[in-house]
């Protein structure tokens, strides 16, 4: 049986679909009671549970072979921090993996991750990753770049700029930072390979798509194919984080951060053939993947 933690979110509801269609039986961690019911009806087994409180993980991963361990945030609020989330939370998981016999750790991270960066969420990604690597558990860490698919955070919000903005498209910067957004049906078929084969895939695998683009090209793909047309209006980035740490000291929840607009002035690459040296096939480029999830 296999375990998922964050099969609720984004790339978790994908990967459960594609799981119960190939038969696999699957117990998942679930916080919240409405998701538990739905996961009951489709004939998933559910832990209601927390990864960064120990006791509600506690015997989860009895008579499971391989864990998949999604769970990620990408902003801070309150307690809910990246060191208590990403490297607490995993160090729970990991001791309950140990502690069971688990065969193969899945865990994803993320591209860029690194201890020494100043970037919360990259650094506790990198502590997690070396949370697993010591467990002595076989593993595999994907290191991904923007995933993207129906409906990924970064496209609906994107999407809805493009939509709401009078006239112009306002782009944080020049907008020359780029990116390797991978669709999220070639992601599955990574993880796929994985699964069926996790001796062949020990280790940390970067993963992209088959393209390098600028934030300016994604905007403007997005634009075309949502079939809107608007001039984009490069905003200047010091102002933006100006604005951006003003507002953390006094606007609970904001459309955008200071780190994640910092994080938008840093390449988020990697080789352009990672996916098909490492796993066999071409995925998907940006504009064909969007033209099958992207309704005008
Ligand atoms: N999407 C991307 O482009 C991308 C790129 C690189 C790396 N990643 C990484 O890939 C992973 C999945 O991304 P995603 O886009 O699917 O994220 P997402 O939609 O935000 O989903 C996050 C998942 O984590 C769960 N979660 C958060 N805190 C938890 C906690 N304390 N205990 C248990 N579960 C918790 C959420 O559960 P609830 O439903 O209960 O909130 C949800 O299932 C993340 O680790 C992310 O950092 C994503």
């Amino acid at each position: 049986m296999i375990f998922i933690a964050g099969a609720t979110g984004f790339v978790g509801s994908h990967l459960i679909d594609a799981l119960l269609k190939e038969g696999h039986q699957l117990r998942c961690l679930v916080r919240s009671e409405k998701t538990a019911k739905s996961f009951h009806e489709k004939g998933i087994e559910v832990v209601r549970g927390d990864i960064t409180e120990p006791d509600t993980i506690q015997g989860a991963l009895k008579d499971i072979n391989f864990v998949i361990h999604l769970v990620g945030i990408i902003e801070e609020k309150g307690s809910v921090t990246f060191q208590r989330v990403h490297v607490d939370g995993t160090k729970n998981l990991v001791n309950e993996a140990k502690q069971t016999g688990v065969k193969h750790f899945f865990y994803q991270s993320a591209l860029e991750a690194d201890r020494g960066s100043w970037s919360g969420y990259l650094r506790t990604k990198a502590e997690a990753e070396e949370i697993v690597k010591a467990s002595d558990i076989p593993y595999t860490v994907f290191r991904p770049s923007l995933i993207i698919g129906p409906w990924d955070g970064f496209t609906k919000r994107l999407m809805d700029i493009v939509k709401m903005s009078p006239v112009i498209i306002p782009v944080p910067g020049d907008g020359k930072t780029k990116f390797q957004p991978i669709y999220i049906k070639d992601w599955i078929i990574c993880l796929l390979k994985v699964l069926s084969s996790p001796e062949l895939f020990s280790g940390i695998f970067e993963i992209g798509g088959p393209e390098h683009l600028t934030y300016n090209e994604i905007v403007s793909s997005l634009a075309k194919a949502m079939k809107i047309k608007k001039s984009i209006l490069h905003m200047p980035m010091r102002l933006l984080k100006l604005g951006a740490a003003l507002a953390e000291k006094t606007i609970p929840v904001l459309p955008v951060t200071y780190d994640q607009l910092r994080l938008l002035e840093n390449d988020n690459i990697c080789d352009k053939d990672s996916v098909e040296k490492h796993f066999g096939f071409r995925p998907m480029g940006y504009k064909e993947a969007l033209s099958e999830f992207v309704r005008t």
